[in-house]
């Protein structure tokens, strides 16, 4: 009689022991599941060689789309257009002839030659994902490929063609006359034959190239002699300016940070026509905002398709990716790279060609 009440709280102690106890191994072993998080997070930001999807989901470099929709209609339109000599002075260039589709979207030439023979002053760019540049041209002229069309188009070392005459060479050309009005309400007019091109160049991109394919968690995507390539890339620093979508299109640098690039660029041989004279074009960006800091500046080009863009730079001075890669080592980083490692650097570089029904796979 006198025990029961105490038996009664000792066993109600004890329920209430247990159950804290319980609460406390919930807690502790919550508190363990976070730590265990959180080492597993800081592992996967720090480690460079890239193992897991996680950390592959987390790299400065992103996929190109695998689809993108657009007016097909007019891309048709755009690509006939992209493909017509009559879109010249003389009749006899077009946008095809500087931009090779099936030789990575520019021509093998340091300097293109366009209408009436008149030849170019800076190395052709690919027109492949141009759509994902921010700023377009070596010097960063240009935001839209609207914009960039119409120069183009009048350009003497372009097309070199008056609008007016191009509008009234359309008008008088059936095909053309209804394809447009298929198209636009208004037919045939300067801003619809922008419209149309630049619907066509955003049409120009190439997805699931191998190391698109790794970055969406393929593994066997690519070798692990170019996965320590592109280790590399991170590592030596190339992706603080080659990065994004496009591995570049996106940043402005001067060329030759950490060494002059253009009084070295006579020595590294004939194949630069101008033998080291700086040029009005070597200027760069200097040449849109006539700022001083921005002499030698240009819009830091994408790696895509890389491997077929060659000659490269914006002199069109290098013909090899191996030499390309020297260079930047050397003037953007000021530092020399074993053989192995630029060998390993190019063979990453190769794979960033994407694919496109023009585009030549090799
Ligand atoms: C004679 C050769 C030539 C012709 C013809 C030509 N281009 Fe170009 N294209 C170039 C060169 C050279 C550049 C680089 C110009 C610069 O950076 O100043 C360029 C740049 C471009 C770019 C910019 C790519 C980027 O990432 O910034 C696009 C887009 C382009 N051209 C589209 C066209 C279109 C559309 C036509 C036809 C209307 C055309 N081009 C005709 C030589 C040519
Ligand atoms: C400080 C910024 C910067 C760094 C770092 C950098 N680049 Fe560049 N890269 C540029 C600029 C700017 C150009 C264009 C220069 C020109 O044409 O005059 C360029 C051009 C290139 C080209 C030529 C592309 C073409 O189409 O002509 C290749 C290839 C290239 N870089 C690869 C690399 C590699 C590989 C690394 C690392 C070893 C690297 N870059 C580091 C800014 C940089």
């Amino acid at each position: 009689m006198y025990q029961k009440p105490s038996m009664k709280f000792s066993f109600l102690n004890r329920q209430i022991l247990r159950r804290l106890y319980l609460v406390a191994l919930v807690i502790l072993a919550t508190l363990i599941a976070i730590w265990c998080e959180q080492v597993q997070t800081h592992k996967s930001m720090t480690l460079t060689t890239p193992d897991q999807p996680e950390e592959v989901r987390r790299e400065p470099i992103q996929p190109i789309p695998l689809k993108i929709a657009l007016n097909q209609s007019k891309v048709a339109l755009g690509e006939k257009l992209f493909r017509e000599p009559r879109l010249s002075a003389d009749n006899r260039v077009s946008c095809l002839s500087c931009h090779n589709l099936s030789k990575g979207g520019a021509d093998d030439k340091a300097f293109s030659i366009g209408a009436n023979g008149a030849v170019g002053n800076v190395n052709a760019l690919t027109v492949y994902n141009a759509g994902f540049n921010s700023r377009l041209n070596w010097n960063g002229k240009f935001e839209t490929l609207e914009a960039l069309t119409e120069v183009a188009i009048q350009n003497p070392t372009d097309m070199g063609i008056d609008w007016q005459v191009l509008i009234q060479k359309l008008q008088q050309a059936p095909e053309y006359m209804q394809a447009f009005t298929q198209n636009y309400a208004d037919g045939v007019t300067k801003a619809n034959v922008k419209d149309a091109i630049a619907t066509y160049l955003r049409s120009l991109y190439t997805p699931n190239s191998r190391f698109d394919q790794y970055l969406g968690g393929n593994q066997k995507a690519i070798t692990d002699a170019e996965k320590e390539g592109y280790r590399l890339f991170k590592a030596y620093g190339c992706v603080s300016c080659h990065q994004g979508m496009n591995l570049g299109g996106n940043l402005y640098q001067k060329i030759g940070l950490m060494g002059d690039y253009f009084r070295d660029r006579a020595l590294r041989g004939s194949l630069w026509e101008h033998r080291g004279n700086v040029t009005k074009a070597d200027l760069g960006r200097y040449n849109v905002t006539q700022d001083e800091a921005d002499k030698f500046v240009f819009r830091v080009p994408s790696l895509r398709n890389v491997a077929l863009t060659y000659p490269y730079f914006h002199d069109g001075s290098v013909e090899t990716l191996e030499e390309a890669i020297k260079v930047m080592t050397k003037y953007q980083l000021g530092r020399s790279l074993s053989q192995k490692d630029i060998e390993l650097i190019a063979l990453f570089l190769g794979t960033l060609t994407g694919e496109h029904p023009a585009l030549n796979q090799k």
